[in-house]
């Protein structure tokens, strides 16, 4: 990046520029990062139905992120004020202490069929487990160009639910590596296909036939150390900032209430380059708040310790069922560009990334919140915001925001009045 203009401190057209210059995204790429480039109305009819048109999101770009030795341009489709900054920024101070390493573990995901009105389970249970081969042999042909991709099913577990309101019944959890898929469709046609042996043995009735959310057999993981004094700022020590970050981190650890905003601000990461590759971002948030209570009590997704040098370190493991092939990743023309941008070759690239950042935006809000709060930041960003709605055309933004912000009065009503000012002077 120059050095002389911060990213941040540059217009529309030299921000694309600088993409142009340090990627490879060639014109047509680049041109889906604006109003006319991205998805079409046209394009977006033939995703959903019944559409009117497209719903634009602002998209950024964090900087900072170096993962697993790579340095990363990370996109991010989100409408809240202060997010891309606060990852960018946290990305920097975790850059001083060798960037962020994340690995994604297998990329299996669980469908289920829910097994009812089953004479005896435990004969059912034998008889489904002798079966297992002839089961997975079925499973393997719904989607033979996955097997051949080194994917496909991989496992057969046996369940019992009991207690339920229909008494006790079985369910089979079928274990597909999706390999670069979300993995929804692979799923649910394998589930599909298996479901009348399933019957046929257990002498049950299958019911539902649809994947897991609960993806915890695709678990992405993110760790990074941050130099004890790089947290200094202001009247802050390194090591007051690091013990009250641990202290807000241990309030969510105990306390369900604090925990899901804690989460929310993870998500506030994850969910914003999920939803700009194109991917699902209901099933990752689904996957984090049932993994979040995966022991009965619902916790924090991170964790955060002081290191034997009394460096603060910091890790989140949470379901990443993320892909690169199919659905929009392939459709949206924004997201396949996000994904070129973002050097992504496979899910589990992806997948590290998310992960990466979510950890980085936890960190973000922790610091604010164990420090200064989290209004000041919030305020300068909500002061543009509404300085926009006033009507303060492009090059007044900036000014007028700051003059906001120094009056300690950010509404519509002053924006108003001091542009109405402005323009008589
Ligand atoms: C706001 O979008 C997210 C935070 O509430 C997260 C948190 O409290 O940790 C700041």
């Amino acid at each position: 990046m120059p050095d002389k203009k911060k990213f941040y401190q540059m217009d529309l057209n030299e921000r694309l520029q600088v993409l142009r210059e340090v990627s490879t995204l060639n014109e047509e790429e680049l041109a889906t990062f604006n109003q006319q480039g991205g998805l079409s109305a046209e394009q977006a009819d033939l995703m959903i139905e019944n559409v009117v048109g497209v719903y634009g999101l602002p998209l950024g770009i964090a900087q900072h992120f170096v993962i697993n030795g790579r340095a990363v341009l990370v996109p991010m489709a989100v409408e809240e004020p202060s997010v891309v900054a606060a990852a960018s920024y946290m990305a920097k101070l975790v850059q001083a202490g060798g960037g962020f390493t994340a690995k994604a573990k297998a990329q299996e995901m669980i469908g289920q069929l829910q097994v009812l009105n089953v004479k005896d389970i435990p004969a059912a249970q034998k008889a489904l487990l002798s079966a297992k081969e002839e089961i997975m042999v079925l499973a393997a042909e719904a989607d033979p160009m996955l097997v051949s991709l080194g994917g496909g099913p991989k496992d057969m577990e046996i369940r019992i639910i009991k207690d339920s309101l229909l008494g006790s019944f079985m369910v089979l959890h079928l274990i597909i590596d999706v390999r670069d898929a979300m993995g929804a469709n692979a799923v649910n046609t394998t589930l599909e296909r298996v479901s009348p042996l399933v019957e046929h043995i257990t002498g049950g009735r299958v019911l539902l036939r649809i994947i897991s959310n609960l993806a915890d057999r695709r678990l992405a993981k993110a760790a990074c150390t941050i130099p004890v004094e790089t947290l200094a700022f202001e009247q802050y020590s390194g090591e007051d900032v690091r013990d009250r970050i641990i202290e807000a981190w241990a309030f969510a650890a105990a306390d369900p209430y604090r925990a899901a905003t804690h989460n929310k601000g993870i998500m506030n990461g994850v969910d914003a380059v999920v939803i700009a590759s194109g991917n699902d971002w209901r099933a990752v948030e689904a996957g984090a708040h049932a993994y979040a209570a995966r022991s009965g009590h619902y916790t924090s997704l991170s964790t955060w310790s002081v290191d034997e040098k009394g460096n603060l370190h910091g890790e989140l493991e949470m379901p990443m069922a993320v892909g690169i092939v199919g659905g929009a990743t392939r459709v949206h023309p924004t997201a396949r560009a996000v994904l070129k941008l973002m050097g992504v070759q496979k899910a589990s690239d992806l997948a590290e990334i998310i992960v990466s950042v979510g950890l980085a935006q936890n960190l973000g809000a922790l610091r604010a919140l164990a420090t200064e709060g989290i209004q000041r930041g919030h305020m300068a960003l909500h002061a543009r915001q509404v300085a926009v709605a006033a009507g303060a055309p492009p090059e007044k933004v900036a000014a007028l925001a700051e003059q906001l912000v120094k009056e300690g009065n950010i509404r519509m009503e002053r924006a108003i009045a001091i542009l109405n000012e402005w323009s008589e002077q």
